[in-house]
This record gives C-alpha cells, sequence and structure tokens, in this order.
C-alpha cells in the first residue's frame, strides 16, 4: 500500500497534462467591452455544504498512508492553511486498516487545526467507516470518491461494486458532516447524476477527464501494457458540467479535473460549479518549487479570476452563472 501511494505521486507528477489543449478551449466566455466594475468591488466568495469559503478554490484529494506522502500533506496543509482555502486527504483507506499509517493524514489537520478539510473514502465503506474517517481528521465534510476505471485496472483492485449505492445512501442519511461524492478525474454521466440524485446526495464534483489520468497512472505501474488501451475512457469535466446542468437546482455542482489557469475556473463557474478542485497541479508545483511559491500561486490566480470577472462585468459567482456561454 504503502509503495502504491509513492508510486501514484511520481507518476502522477510525470504528467503533462496541464499544458495540453482541453474541452476547456471550446468554452468561449463572451465579456463585456464596456463593463462598469472596479476590480476591487469583485467579490469571488463563495459557499457549499453549507460552508462559507473566501475564495472558489480548493485542494482536491491527493495523498497520505506512507512517510513520503506524510511529508507531501505537511506541506499541502501549510498552504491550505496561508491560502484560507479548504483541503481533501486522500483516500483514508490505508489508514482505516492500519492506523499505524494514521499519522500521514492526520498532519494535515494537526498543522491547520482552524481550516476546512474534507475526509475521503471510497464507496465500499460503511457508515461505521466514514463515521471513523471523519474523526479521525475532525473533518467538516466527507468526499467519497467513485474510481471504478481506476478499481478495475488496478490487479489488487475492487471486483465488487455491488454495496457502493447503499453504502452512499447509508452515510448520507446517517453523517452528521455533508458529503461530497467525487470522481477521481473520470468525470460523470448524466445516468450517473440521476442515481446520485436518488440516493439523496446533495454535493457531487464531477472530476471529469482532462488532467490527471488514473487509468494511464495505474497503467504505468505494471510493466506490460496492461490496460492502456483504456488511457482514453472518462468524459471530460466542460462535458460532465454539461450534463449536470439539469440537476444544478437540486444539487451543488464543484469542478475539478484538469484545470489549468484562472480562465479554466471561471468557465468552470459560468457553468454553474460552486467551486472548484486542484489536485495534479497543486502537488506539482508544491513538490517541484516549494510551499511559498505555490501560495504565491494560488493568490495569483484569485487576483486574476477577478479581473476576468471585471471584462466579463459580472461582480460575484452567482451572477457569473447568468452570463452568455458560446460553445465551440
Ligand atoms: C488523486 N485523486 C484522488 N481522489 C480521491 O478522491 N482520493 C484519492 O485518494 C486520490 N488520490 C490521488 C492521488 C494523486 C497523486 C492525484 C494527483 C490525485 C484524484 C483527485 O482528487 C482529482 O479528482 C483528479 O486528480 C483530477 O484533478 P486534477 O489532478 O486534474 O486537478
Amino acid at each position: 500500500m504503502e509503495n502504491r501511494k509513492d508510486q501514484h505521486v511520481a507518476f502522477a507528477l510525470q504528467q503533462q497534462a496541464f499544458q495540453k489543449p482541453s474541452a476547456f478551449d471550446d468554452v468561449i466566455l463572451e465579456h463585456v467591452s464596456l463593463p462598469h466594475l472596479n476590480v476591487n468591488d469583485v467579490d469571488i466568495s463563495t459557499s457549499f455544504a453549507g460552508l462559507k469559503l473566501s475564495s472558489p478554490l480548493y485542494i482536491n484529494a491527493m495523498t497520505g498512508g506512507s512517510e513520503k506522502t506524510k511529508a507531501i500533506n505537511e506541506k499541502l496543509a501549510e498552504v491550505a492553511k496561508r491560502c484560507h482555502i479548504p483541503i481533501a486527504s486522500g483516500s483514508l483507506s490505508s489508514a482505516l486498516k492500519d492506523p499505524s499509517l494514521s499519522e500521514s493524514f492526520t498532519v494535515l489537520r494537526d498543522k491547520n487545526p482552524d481550516g476546512l478539510i474534507f475526509a475521503n473514502i471510497g464507496a465500499e465503506y460503511d457508515v461505521e467507516a466514514a463515521k471513523r474517517a471523519v474523526s479521525l481528521l475532525q473533518a467538516d465534510a466527507l468526499q467519497i470518491h467513485l474510481n471504478v476505471i481506476q478499481e478495475i485496472i488496478m490487479h489488487e483492485g475492487d471486483r465488487d461494486f455491488s454495496m457502493w449505492k447503499k453504502n452512499i445512501e447509508d452515510i448520507v442519511k446517517t453523517l452528521d458532516v455533508p458529503v461530497i461524492v467525487k470522481e477521481v478525474g473520470f468525470g460523470m454521466s448524466a445516468q450517473t447524476f440521476e442515481a446520485l440524485k436518488q440516493l439523496g446526495v446533495k454535493t457531487i464534483d464531477v472530476s471529469g477527464k482532462g488532467g490527471t489520468n488514473f487509468a494511464q497512472i495505474e497503467n504505468d505501474r505494471y510493466k506490460d501494457e496492461h490496460m492502456s488501451y483504456m488511457n482514453d475512457m472518462g468524459i471530460t469535466t466542460v462535458q460532465s458540467l454539461k450534463y449536470s446542468k439539469d440537476y444544478q437546482d437540486e444539487i451543488e455542482i464543484l469542478a475539478s479535473g484538469g484545470i489549468r489557469n484562472p480562465l479554466d475556473v471561471v468557465k468552470a463557474l459560468a457553468m454553474g460549479a460552486k467551486a472548484v478542485g486542484i489536485s495534479g497541479l497543486i502537488l506539482k508545483t508544491v513538490e517541484q518549487e516549494g510551499v511559498d511559491k505555490t501560495v504565491a500561486l494560488i493568490k495569483k490566480w484569485e487576483a486574476e479570476i477577478k479581473l476576468i470577472m471585471v471584462a466579463l462585468d459580472v461582480q460575484n459567482i452567482n451572477d457569473l452563472r447568468k452570463i452568455h456561454i458560446q460553445y465551440k
């Protein structure tokens, strides 16, 4: 397990998806040539799952479960704290099975005692495990990840998905913190949104294709080509957000997957997301350039999101949803 978590990080760092063309390039936000705002009056605060946030950005689920990933979580926690943005842990599966690995996750809370922290587990876990995960991090919300494509590619992955729906339904009903159901970079179909709505899920992170590619990461772990023909599977973040439109009145949508720059953030917000998660790019920045540069990058993005909103003549994130969008 320890080795697998380190391999995920190493292969994720090799991926160059963040410079590639993206489905976000086909989304054009119509600017206003005669705007009326002062950038100082633009408000980028938002809320979801009953949490109030000064910024629409959050650090999405990544890691924990080994000595190396503990050091990464320590740095990510400092970034989250200094930027006042939420952070999700990596899957707590390893710590739930082996308490000696807990510290590699609890460092997120120890370093950031007052911050917003999301605990992360897979849908194979029941209510009791979900409660343990939340309590371990004194988490403000629980993320449940859906990663079927990753599981079927892993030799040691799950093969029985028959309890996923029941577990999610029970956890949503029982837990006393908000529940966010997320993908892991493969996006969500219209059918998935419908199923999650039926289960009572109120907050969904589409986490679409376009950035970190977990099919490729799992295939990279094996010497043969294994199932590399699966590397193009997935629904882009943009397409997932389009599918989410029919559900946005009842379900809060979060966007993640392949966010490359502040314009992608604004596009996702204009398509209805309440906030935007970033993983791979933050991992790369913190590992290659350090904590100070990562904090500076997030602050630069927040300033530039405001500038873009001025050009769109939009003062707050709710109003962004009303602007006209062209799709190429
Ligand atoms: C992830 N991701 C992830 N997601 C999750 O729910 N639980 C997890 O344990 C992990 N582990 C993990 C490790 C590493 C190294 C990376 C880079 C990512 C997936 C992540 O939360 C996100 O959904 C995808 O990475 C897509 O976002 P980006 O990376 O394209 O911004």
